[in-house]
């Protein structure tokens, strides 16, 4: 089975991309590179032993895109590639529409034009707004407080029309909690650029000197200890999560999935499990709440495990130490 991976050099594509191939699946990926390196395919290479085909492609551009498919045999896609980050969005919210949604919307035309209409989106929790209460469950009120929110709340209405109009949609909406940690090759992980604005890469670079302190954003929240609660997902168990979803592929209609662990963690002991795994201080400040915020985010991820079998296996510890293995090894210049 060949299986296209958008976005497959970034953060979580470049992980399932690994899991897909070492299940013997054949892999092709396009990216635009726009917040990845080429370099990842190599790492690819290097940990799996093949080199996935690779096109350099923005999939906002029909012509290119169709390309793809007319020299290959797609039999389904898993579309990762997007911007996502939500405070740029809120400064450059057109340029996150019409990236998201554009590509979004261009890749479902072409693939219907080859016949090819099985489909997975890396959808996000994001989607839940600021729920009423934990954990989430896949049939709570959607919402999005800022723009890269909506486009991802827009696409899964966009997918759900298309497979409405179409039976032979075949399409999988999966909602992720919080990725973090890396391979556990050390070769490929999470390398954002500049500051990052995501708490495990900062406290990587605060551990690593690169950064002063972590800011701890509020500890007056309503949890066990002030500070906000996440359910954070190992990138591997988040990987494996879509080679599940690919293995049930098979049923027509919408299928919505949480991808988490159904465990809550807050800022200080994601510090303190970090500062632990790896033996290696992390300084921080409390300092005012980060505006958009919410106090809690969990999933409620028994349907994954119902319905595709899969559950997570890895714990806090693998994820701190992968994290700090991963910068270890390929961040040092
Ligand atoms: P990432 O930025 O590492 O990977 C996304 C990739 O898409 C990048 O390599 C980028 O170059 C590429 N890309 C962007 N626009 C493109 C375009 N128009 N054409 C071709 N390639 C394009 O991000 P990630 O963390 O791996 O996230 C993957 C997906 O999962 C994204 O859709 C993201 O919104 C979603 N998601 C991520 C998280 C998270 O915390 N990382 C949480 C929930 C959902
Ligand atoms: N935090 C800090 N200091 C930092 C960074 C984060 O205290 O420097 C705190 C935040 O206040 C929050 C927690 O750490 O309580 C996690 O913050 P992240 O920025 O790592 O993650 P979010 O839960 O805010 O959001 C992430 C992605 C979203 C995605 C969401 C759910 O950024 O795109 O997970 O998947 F929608």
């Amino acid at each position: 089975m060949t299986v296209l991976v958008t976005g497959g050099t970034g953060y979580i594509g470049s992980h399932t991309t690994v899991e897909l191939i070492q299940k013997g699946y054949e892999v092709i990926i396009v990216d635009n590179l726009c917040n990845s390196s080429e370099s990842v395919l190599d790492k690819i290479a290097e940990i799996t032993g093949i080199r996935p085909k690779f096109y350099l492609v923005d999939l906002t551009e029909k012509e290119p895109t169709r390309k793809i498919f007319e020299e290959n045999k797609i039999d389904a896609v898993i579309h990762f590639a997007g911007l996502k980050a939500v405070g740029e969005s809120c400064v450059k919210p057109l340029e996150y529409y019409y990236n998201n949604i554009a590509s979004s919307v261009v890749l479902a035309e072409v693939m219907a034009e080859f016949g090819c209409k099985k489909l997975i989106f890396s959808s996000s929790a994001t989607v839940y707004g600021e729920p009423e209460r934990v954990p989430i469950t896949e049939d709570f009120p959607l919402s999005t407080t800022n723009p890269y929110g909506t486009t991802k709340l827009m696409i899964e209405k966009i997918y759900t029309d298309l497979a409405k109009a179409d039976a032979e949609w075949n399409i999988t909406l999966l909602r992720y909690f919080n990725p973090i940690g890396a391979h556990e090759s050390g070769l490929i992980g999470e390398n954002p650029n500049g500051i990052p604005n995501n708490l495990m890469p900062y406290i990587v670079k605060v551990a690593a000197g690169e950064l002063y302190q972590l800011s701890v954003f509020g500890n007056d929240y309503p949890t066990h200890d002030g500070t906000g609660v996440r359910d954070y997902i190992h990138v591997t168990d988040l990987a494996l999560g879509h080679i599940a979803a690919i293995e049930k592929l098979n049923e027509a209609g919408v299928h919505i999935y949480n991808l988490g662990t159904g465990n809550g963690y807050s800022v200080l002991d994601i510090v303190k499990a970090f500062e632990k795994s790896n033996n290696i201080k992390v300084p921080y400040v409390i300092t005012a709440r980060r505006p958009g915020d919410i106090p809690e985010c969990l999933a409620d991820p028994s349907k994954a495990e119902r319905e595709l079998g899969w559950k997570t296996k890895l714990g806090l510890e693998d994820m701190c130490r992968s994290a700090w293995n991963f910068a270890q090894k390929s961040l040092k210049k």
